[in-house]
């Protein structure tokens, strides 16, 4: 069996890059060769000078020939897949059928491509899936837990959902060894804003904090209501080490019929997120929020679940953010003033 050959897909976007970058510097996976992958070439997350083995790969995975070339690389046949790409809520939401291309028809195409190549060796490869809070909808108990049945209220949710349960059953069968975290709204996000309607929750800190405009789809001012809204937060640098360690978890670790677990999370108010932004960037940071009422945004993240129970994620061994919502904001204010973010 090849080892420690690792496959990134959707390793130009935001959160990919974070877990390829996490996974060259992983103790756990020494003398790493690592295929990223993207739509658009990623650029690769080493300097010139350092020796990991890392190829980039421009590839459209709704292009079937395209998923397989993935496995026929001079590295050969990875041993574990982090399956990353996708279009997000907003954007599958407004083109239904592109959607469900893209996160539904070409994940379930590279699992095929996964449990093909896997048969080839000793262990079924390793394929870990980034799913989303957004696989809930409708009524929902105050907090959500394992057994809480998962019925979504829009395409990206769906979409997420129907992968799951593939992996799920691949899984069962022994095609591959499947691994699905249901990941919290990430803030604070670098870079700039993206198709995810959760995309103005790093907005409204991330812009102001880099003297920039940012426009908030909920509310109409500081003191409306619709502020209280509680969201289901992570940090990145909190997803991304529960992505390396889902790597790392046995799978016996996990009952038979599901491999999904809710990564852990924290509930933060938008308006509590507005408070740290003043409490970190003062009220100059403030003054560049501009509301603008979106319904279609606001519609899916009402729908969106708000608290989770930890229990069985921590049980685990994952791990969760601690001090809410405002460290989050500190780190971040740094990350910019270093040039980081
Ligand atoms: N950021 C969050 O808050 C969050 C929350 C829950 C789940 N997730 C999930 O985590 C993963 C990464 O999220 P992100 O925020 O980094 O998203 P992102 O939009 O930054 O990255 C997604 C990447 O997928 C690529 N992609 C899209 N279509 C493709 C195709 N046909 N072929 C190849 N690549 C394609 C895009 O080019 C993009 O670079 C996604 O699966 C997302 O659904 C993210």
């Amino acid at each position: 069996m090849s080892t420690n050959v690792v496959l990134v897909t959707g390793a130009g976007g935001f959160l990919a890059s974070l877990v390829a970058q996490a996974l060259l510097e992983d103790p756990q996976t020494p003398n790493i060769r690592l295929i990223i992958t993207d739509v658009v070439e990623p650029r690769n997350p080493t300097k010139a000078s350092d020796t990991a083995d890392i190829l980039t790969v421009k590839a459209d995975l709704t292009k079937p020939g395209e998923t397989d070339s993935l496995f026929h690389t001079r590295f050969g046949i990875p041993d574990t897949v982090y399956c990353m790409h996708g279009i997000m809520s907003r954007g599958s939401e407004d083109n239904f059928d592109f959607g469900l291309k893209v996160n539904v028809d070409s994940v379930r195409e590279l699992l095929q491509a996964t449990r093909k190549y896997g048969s080839q060796l000793k262990h079924p490869i390793k394929f870990i899936f980034t799913s989303s809070c957004a696989v809930y909808g409708g009524p929902q108990p105050h907090i959500i837990t394992p057994e809480t049945v998962a019925t979504p209220e829009g395409a990206y949710g769906l979409g997420k959902l129907t992968s799951e349960l593939f992996i799920n059953e691949f899984s069962r069968r022994g095609y591959v060894d499947g691994r699905v975290l249901r990941l919290p709204t990430i803030a604070i996000r670098s870079g700039a804003p993206t198709g995810a309607s959760s995309s103005f929750m790093s907005g409204i800190v991330r812009e102001p904090l880099k003297g920039l405009p940012a426009t908030c789809p909920v509310g109409t001012d500081l003191s409306s209501p619709e502020l209280d809204l509680p969201v289901w937060f992570s940090s990145p640098e909190t997803v991304t080490h529960n992505l390396i360690y889902a790597k790392h978890i046995s799978s016996s670790a996990f009952p038979k019929h599901t491999r999904v677990v809710c990564a852990p999370g924290f509930t933060a108010t938008i308006r509590e997120e507005i408070e740290a932004l003043r409490q970190v960037g003062g009220e100059e940071a403030l003054r560049l929020i501009k509301f603008e009422d979106d319904p279609p945004t606001k519609r899916l993240v009402d729908s969106w679940p708000q608290r989770f129970d930890n229990t069985y994620a921590l049980s685990l061994g994952f791990k969760a953010d601690k001090g809410g919502i405002l460290p989050i904001v500190e780190k971040f204010k740094k990350d910019v003033e270093a040039g980081r973010a």
